[in-house]
């Protein structure tokens, strides 16, 4: 459907304040490597190589500093700020001009998915409308809650109804044809001032061009909103790591993985990395190769 991506890295984190004074969330280590790195990661492993970051203007500078222009993993990365936090689906009006006439998908500089990404492939396969996913929590309050009918077709959409009507929260990945900068010029603010993702796809979903697929419970979406999920996030990627001696998320193996640079261009990139873990790590995968082992997820 698109091959432009957009990843989200906005709000205050006021809920891991103190530790979100100085950084930003997106910024906040997730075990061995920063939070945006997962969303990346993500984005890269479905294809998509044309990115835009859009953050704060307080934050926007640091994830620059990180990230660069993505040159070094074989990607472009665009950077554009969200002066206030109106809401995800102003990442489209903010987007508009890197979006063009050709759709985009978005992603949540917070939203951590750990397995197979067949899902988010086909979705971006699909050739019109939008394609959003569905994922089993104990607390869906919290979240964007989709219900469906018995043939498994979404019938409800409540940004966190404080009577959720199912157990099936609408994780921060979706993916819309061309229409989405239209239709979110029409939204207008909800109670609490923003430009809700929900209330977009409500309208794919009154013109029956939503899609929502239903995640396997092999795949994990970790949170990362409090103290406690963080926590909780990086141990879980912590376990994989150590049992494996495989990474998630690194960016440059990736890069490698999905062909998006060569082994020499690959090995420029560690030349100028400090020596320790990481650096060893990569020396590792370019020796291997792109098609050594498994194939990397999440
Ligand atoms: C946002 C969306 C919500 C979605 C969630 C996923 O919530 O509004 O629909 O389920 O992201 O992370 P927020 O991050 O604003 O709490």
């Amino acid at each position: 459907m698109t091959k432009k991506a957009i990843i989200l890295a906005g709000g205050a984190g006021s809920r891991l304040f103190p530790i979100t004074k100085i950084v930003c969330k997106q910024l906040l280590p997730v075990y061995d490597k920063p939070m945006i790195c997962y969303p990346l990661a993500t984005l890269m492993l479905g294809g998509l190589r044309d990115v835009l970051i859009i953050s704060t203007p307080k934050d926007l500078p640091m994830l620059r500093d990180f990230l660069g222009d993505g040159a070094q993993l074989g990607i472009q990365i665009q950077y554009s700020e969200q002066p206030k936090p109106n809401g995800i689906a102003e990442a489209f009006l903010i987007g508009e001009k890197f979006i063009g006439n050709s759709g985009a998908s978005l992603i949540l500089g917070d939203n951590i998915f750990y397995g197979k990404l067949d899902f988010f492939r086909e979705a971006l396969a699909l050739k019109s409308g939008a394609c959003i996913f569905g994922y089993q929590v104990r607390d869906p309050e919290r979240y964007g809650v989709v219900e469906f009918d018995r043939n498994g077709r979404a019938i409800s959409l409540e940004e966190k109804p404080k009577r959720p009507r199912t157990h099936f929260a609408v994780p921060g990945l979706y993916v819309y044809d061309e229409q989405v900068v239209d239709l979110c010029k029409s939204l207008r603010p909800s109670a609490r001032g923003e430009l809700e993702i929900t209330d977009l796809n409500l309208l794919y979903l009154k013109k029956n061009e939503l899609q929502v697929k239903l995640l396997s419970r092999g795949m994990a979406w970790l949170d990362t909103g409090t103290q406690t999920s963080l926590l909780e996030a990086s141990n879980y990627i912590a376990t994989i790591e150590h049992r494996q001696g495989l990474k998630v998320a690194c960016l440059e193996e990736v890069a490698l993985r999905m062909k998006f640079i060569t082994c020499s261009e690959l090995a420029k990139t560690i030349d100028q990395l400090p020596s320790g873990d990481y650096r060893d790590y990569l020396r590792m995968a370019c020796d291997e190769g792109p098609t050594a082992g498994p194939e990397p997820v999440g």
